[in-house]
């Protein structure tokens, strides 16, 4: 081997043991075994796959109004704006939407309905045996949606009782955005069997990881492998990432900025009727246009329109929601 190669091979193999090591230890507790893939909708399509082979059950479920990724983990996704008229992979169910905006439910009640509703969608739609519930703690694409940690606290038993795993989908609600906590499943006061990431895991960089624990991962046992997936240059900026937001304290800076931006959406929820409601967790903010507080009725013109004028002033905000019609406020957690 010439100097060059080996070089290369030893930074190589050093920065995908180093970052796995250092990314095992701020994993939620039994979590231990880590796979690095390129994409997010990559790591949820492996993810799905690990879970049939541990239960060997066939259906999985995954919330209305969620987003898991294009291509392979299409299927996987259930919003209107990114579905197309081609047949849904079988095995995948809808569980419900638990909406706390346009809930057709007594507050109160909702999240118990909307259990209710999941373990009989679970009755009806599979054989009663299920492989996987996927979860993102707080919709992001879905337009920033809050998933009621008291829905999950409701749905999980149902999940279990069917033979399920659960998989937190933190490719937008990982390492410390949340503000309170370092992961959105840790938000929702649960426990996942897989947790998948990309996005700011890699900080712009092609980083997604799939983790999971020692008995899950060891039900895949034919060989598996993603060129891009371990990346050295890809393991060397998500081992930078994990230092910058504990150094620079980028939770906590997350929960304090998303406080002051929270407080002043509201302000403009409570002065304009167009302003419907103003939601999320630590630095993922969705202001919800409507045609009036009362009807509701999606404004996605409006949006546009304060959206175009908003860039023209130089600042770029997210699109999202079923109407086209929410800012979703998700800056880089460094922002002062
Ligand atoms: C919650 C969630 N899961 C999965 C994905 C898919 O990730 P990627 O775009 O890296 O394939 C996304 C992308 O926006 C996402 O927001």
């Amino acid at each position: 081997m010439d100097k060059l190669q080996h070089i290369t091979t030893i930074y190589l193999n050093d920065q995908h043991s180093l970052f796995a090591e250092e990314l095992v230890k701020k994993l939620p507790e039994g979590l231990d075994q880590v796979y690095f893939t390129s994409s997010g909708s990559e790591a949820n399509a492996l993810a799905s796959q690990f879970a049939r082979l541990h239960t060997k059950n066939y259906s999985i479920m995954t919330l209305g109004n969620g987003y898991h990724g294009h291509g392979g983990s299409s299927y996987l996704t259930n919003m209107p704006s990114y579905s197309h008229d081609i047949p849904k992979t079988q095995g995948v169910e809808l569980a419900p939407f638990p909406d706390m905006y346009r809930c057709p439910y007594p507050i109160d009640e909702a999240p118990q309905r909307y259990a209710d509703q999941l373990k009989q969608n679970i009755e009806f739609s599979t054989s009663g045996n299920m492989a996987l519930f996927m979860v993102e703690a707080v919709q992001g694409a879905g337009g920033i949606v809050p998933v009621p940690k008291e829905f999950m606290q409701k749905a999980i038993p149902h999940v279990r009782a069917a033979g399920g795993l659960l998989l937190s989908d933190e490719v937008q609600t990982a390492f410390g955005r949340m503000g309170t906590h370092y992961w959105g499943c840790e938000m929702l006061g649960y426990k996942p069997d897989i947790l998948t990431m990309a996005k700011h895991i890699g900080n712009g960089f092609p980083l997604a990881c799939v983790a999971t624990t020692k008995e899950i991962a060891a039900s895949y046992k034919k060989m598996t492998f993603s060129t891009y997936g371990s990346n050295p240059i890809a393991m060397a900026a998500g081992r930078e990432v994990l230092k910058i937001v504990d150094e620079e304290g980028l939770q906590e800076k997350s929960r304090i900025n998303a406080e002051y931006m929270h407080a002043g959406f509201k302000y403009l929820e409570d002065k304009y009727e167009q302003v419907g409601d103003v939601r999320g967790h630590g630095l993922m903010l969705g202001i919800e246009m409507v045609k009036d507080k009362e009807s509701k009725i999606p404004n996605p013109e409006l949006f546009t329109d304060v959206w175009e004028r908003t860039k023209n002033y130089g600042l770029l905000l997210g699109k999202g929601g079923r109407g086209g019609n929410v800012f979703r406020i998700q800056p880089p957690m460094a922002i002062t």
